[in-house]
């Protein structure tokens, strides 16, 4: 390891990071009121503590419409000195601050974002489930501005890049992939045409980005299901962000949230928890019964994105950051050898948010997670944690969990 790139700094347009790791954003469930909260402040500063080189706090909302979960971030004034408050402690630990920016599109229900779910095209989302509405072409400039109205927000906050969440199938995946974009207008149909929302939400977030903060976006390299993106088309989506946007760098990943889920974190849905947290009624009884056919799980394996991201790093010349499955530094240092500038991760720092500072003295370090994704099903109705630091967890649960982990 004498040579390894994973404790020296890295650029990603105009910032520098201390070293080479990233927390991926991953949904908290720390924001009641859509504002963030104690905890929120206390789990980041916990990962910019033990190491990390950017931090990223996840998935916030460009709109109210936008909104999926009940606990999310909600990008608006108010919420600028709760924010601030978090990026000034993670700059003193050393680390960069990141925020994920999004829109659900058809993942929401009226009740959470206050209107009914808008997406790409009408129609009827079986996951949520809702009944959706197709955004009329007039109502796209705002809804860009609104990812440019963030942006400035994020700055305003302190922080020193912004991810722009296009993949996993919310609003901008919902306008790339053929599977939920029917649109017969200029936004629908061929693929330049599908990518015509996410260049409109990108040159508004360059536009206010500047030259002062980095901007990432997240996408899929594959929906991962048949009737999705596939990866010809998600490089010709790269090269766009790469030549024609001028972003700075591209976290690959993959996945649709309303119809291949696991294929972004990989592993079985623990069907048991996630119903376990719901609020009694008819919701948890289907989901059990139902449940496993509507979330089919898909292998885990280590680094189980490196196959096809190495396809996106032989075809750009951009910083690219790689994310799924790394849980170990000896795959870590494979993943910097073969070109990645960073590596994200999401599960190994739930279940240890010093993981980073244990690479530094430890050449083989790993994370004991075994991808049960507790943390995953915990979310929809609670906080993110790892089922480790959870007391008096019930019988059921650790069943499912002992059942699910990867050996
Ligand atoms: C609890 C949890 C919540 C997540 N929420 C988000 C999210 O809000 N936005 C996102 O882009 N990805 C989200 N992800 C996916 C992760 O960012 C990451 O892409 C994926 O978990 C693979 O990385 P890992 O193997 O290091 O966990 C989430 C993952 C987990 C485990």
């Amino acid at each position: 390891m004498d040579n390894s790139i994973l404790f020296t700094p890295g650029k990603i347009g105009p910032l520098t990071l201390r070293n080479r790791t990233i927390r991926a954003a991953a949904y908290e469930g720390m924001c009641p009121g859509n504002a963030p909260s104690e905890q929120l402040f206390n789990y980041h500063t916990a990962v910019a503590a033990g190491g990390i080189g950017m931090t990223n706090i996840a998935y916030a909302a460009v709109t109210q419409s936008g909104l999926s979960f009940e606990r999310q971030l909600w990008m608006r004034k108010e919420i600028i000195p709760g924010l601030r408050k978090l990026t000034d402690a993670i700059h003193k630990e050393g680390a960069a601050a990141s925020i994920q920016l999004g829109h659900c599109g058809n993942m929401s229900h009226k009740r959470i974002c206050g209107c009914t779910p808008v997406g790409a095209s009408s129609g009827f989302n079986l996951y949520s489930p809702t009944l959706v509405r197709g955004l009329n072409p007039s109502e796209l400039p705002a809804m860009a501005r609104a990812y440019g109205e963030a942006v400035n927000l994020a700055r305003e906050a302190g922080m020193d890049a912004v991810e722009i969440h296009a993949g996993h199938g919310y609003l901008i995946s919902q306008f790339l992939s053929p599977y939920t974009n029917h649109r017969s207008d200029e936004y629908g149909g061929s693929l330049a045409n599908r990518m015509r929302f996410m260049k409109m939400c990108m040159a508004e977030v360059m536009k206010a980005a500047g030259s002062d903060m980095a901007v990432t976006v997240k996408m899929n390299m594959r929906d991962g299901f048949k009737g999705g993106m596939e990866i010809d088309e998600c490089l010709e989506v790269a090269r766009t962000l790469q030549d024609e946007c001028g972003v700075h760098a591209l976290v690959l990943s993959g996945g649709f949230v309303s119809r291949a889920p696991m294929y972004v974190m990989r592993g079985t849905m623990p069907i048991r928890t996630l119903t376990h947290y719901m609020p009694w009624g008819y919701l948890p009884i289907g989901v059990r019964m139902v449940g496993k056919y509507m979330i089919p799980s898909v292998p885990f394996k280590e680094a189980y994105f490196l196959e096809d991201a190495l396809k996106f790093r032989k075809a750009l010349h951009m910083p690219l950051i790689y994310v799924g499955g790394l849980i170990a530094r000896d795959k870590i240092e494979e993943v910097l050898n073969d070109g990645f500038q960073f590596v994200a991760m999401a599960r190994a720092l739930v279940n240890d948010p010093g993981f980073v500072n244990r690479m530094k003295t430890d050449a083989h370090a790993r994370v004991d997670c075994g991808h049960s994704n507790y943390c995953v099903a915990r979310i929809y109705t609670r906080d993110m944690v790892c089922h480790k630091t959870v007391e008096g967890l019930p019988a059921c649960l650790a069943n499912e969990i002992k059942r699910l982990e990867y050996k």
